[in-house]
């Protein structure tokens, strides 16, 4: 090999928790995500609750899953929640503007939505309707789903047979709102976001909202100092911010066979996503030294060509394991940022884009993304443990970029878990990791990794890709040793 690279996890008690909230997923009203994917419907031959696949539902309380993003999305800002609510059979219908231009049938509304979350033990996020909505339309949806009795929307809720509020706390105030949102300035949005945001106080639970303003895109550093700058602390609780890891808007890439020139373009797009966060927390802190507001990076994920014969609006793409490289560097970037980043939500959960889960039929399979997020649950509110290295080299075409990437944190039961990534598509790396202040006697492994870098699970073969036990590794005085086979993601945890 090459050198070994020595990396060192500290204690640290003053160090942040790790929002579990980091680990949240995303639910358009996109192409097969709701609609024959989610959503069977109640008469289904698929087994469902309330028309919910039964075998989604079971695979994401497996990973825990902490909130759920929904309606959009593009898709948000031209909802009309009050065409999803009441009799199925009386709903109108709508034009899915964006994506494919299919009829809406406004089956699955706000009641689907939020007794999916009850079942999922899962946090609702939903984002709002600015671009094409109104300001009472948005006050009345959060007053349908957080008034407890009395008012008008809270009666309408009953109704339709729902008596207790559900309380949902994470609100969205519009989507990319320079961009589909209703392409504004951030001047102009951060004069509509205070106008929403404050008539959203008409819930006697409001002390509890958490609102997320549209955030940015990318390296969009005005949009932030904008929106930190004008929008009073009293009226927000976090920005957005959402970044894909594309290669060319033009020309997107394979899913599945793809080189490594296309491989390396895309783990440079994705781990671009440290920088962005790192310099939207700098332009926060000039604002919030306090660190009361929080960054939500609400959108992202690995986005290719669609498969061959699925409708272009639909975005539905394989997922090998360049897409369990993206997550696992991703998360461990979210973790080390812990500090200010306390939300994030991969783009999407099935059917779309990088997706955990995809359905065909009756059938299901999990994603090695998938896999990730269910090795990465250890972090979840864990305290994080500082990590200092310098990154081996993965060199391609003369170009560089770091091969590995560390997070770790120590549960409150006192498990400490560290989680690597090497993203090297040729190499492997030995580490070595000084466990500093940390009483560590045991840790058990687990490991995902496959052949080739474009291996993915199939209908026809599900688990190719799988977490596997990992014992390739010797903990000896505080001090870990192991190499990482390419493009690897292996996670340790302590045991007593
Ligand atoms: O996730 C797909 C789309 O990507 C979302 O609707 C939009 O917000 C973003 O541009």
């Amino acid at each position: 090999f090459a050198q070994e690279t020595k990396i060192t996890v500290r204690e640290d008690q003053n160090a942040p928790k790790i929002s579990k909230h980091i680990y949240g997923h995303f639910a358009e009203h996109l192409g097969r995500s709701i609609y024959d994917g989610f959503y069977v419907g109640d008469t289904s031959a698929i087994p469902n609750k309330e028309g919910v696949r039964t075998d989604i539902i079971q695979a994401l309380k497996e990973i825990q899953i902490p909130n759920l993003r929904w309606p959009g999305g593009c898709f948000a800002d031209t909802y009309q929640w009050k065409d999803g609510i009441g009799p199925q059979e009386e709903r109108p219908t709508m034009v899915n503007s964006w994506w494919g231009g299919v009829t809406e049938d406004n089956s699955f509304g706000t009641h689907n939505f939020l007794n999916l979350c009850e079942e999922l033990g899962a946090e609702p996020f939903i984002s709002g309707n600015v671009g094409s909505g109104t300001v009472k339309d948005f006050a009345d949806w959060v007053q349908y789903t957080n008034h407890p009795a009395g008012s008008p929307m809270a009666k309408l809720r009953k109704e339709n047979g729902r008596e207790e509020p559900w309380n949902v706390k994470f609100w969205g105030i519009g989507n990319e709102m320079w961009g589909c949102g209703g392409n504004m300035t951030a001047e102009y949005y951060a004069n509509i976001y205070k106008q929403y945001a404050t008539f959203m106080n008409a819930s006697e639970n409001n002390e509890n909202l958490y609102r997320i303003a549209a955030g940015a895109t990318g390296d969009d550093y005005h949009w932030t100092e904008v929106l930190m700058r004008e929008v009073p602390k009293s009226l927000i609780e976090a920005v957005g911010l959402h970044h894909y890891a594309v290669i060319d808007w033009k020309a997107k890439g394979p899913s599945t066979n793809y080189t490594e020139d296309i491989y390396f373009k895309s783990m440079k797009e994705a781990l671009k996503m440290d920088e962005f966060v790192t310099k939207h927390i700098e332009v926060m802190e000039k604002y919030d030294p306090e660190n009361e507001i929080d960054l939500a990076v609400d959108e992202w994920g690995g986005w290719y060509e669609v498969e061959e014969g699925t409708n272009p609006g639909f975005l539905y793409q394989q997922n090998t394991m360049r897409d369990a490289m993206i997550a696992g560097a991703t998360l461990n970037i979210f973790n080390n940022h812990s500090e200010r980043v306390k939300m994030a939500n991969i783009a999407q959960t099935v059917n779309v884009l990088q997706a955990q889960i995809l359905t065909e039929g009756e059938k299901m399979i999990l994603t090695p993304t998938y896999h990730v997020f269910k090795m990465y649950t250890v972090h979840h509110d864990a305290r994080l443990l500082p990590v200092a290295f310098d990154s081996p080299n993965y060199i391609f075409n003369g170009e560089s970029l770091p091969a590995i990437s560390v997070s770790a944190s120590k549960s409150e039961t006192g498990s400490t878990s560290i989680s690597l990534v090497n993203i090297d598509a040729k190499k492997e790396h030995k580490v070595e990791i000084e466990l500093e202040g940390l009483d560590v006697k045991k840790m058990q492994g687990q490991i995902l990794r496959s052949g080739k870098i474009q291996d993915h699970n199939t209908f026809d073969d599900p688990d190719k890709i799988t977490i596997k036990d990992f014992k390739d590794f010797s903990l000896k005085n505080g001090k870990l040793s192991m190499v990482l086979p390419p493009f690897s993601v292996v996670v340790l945890s302590s045991k007593k």
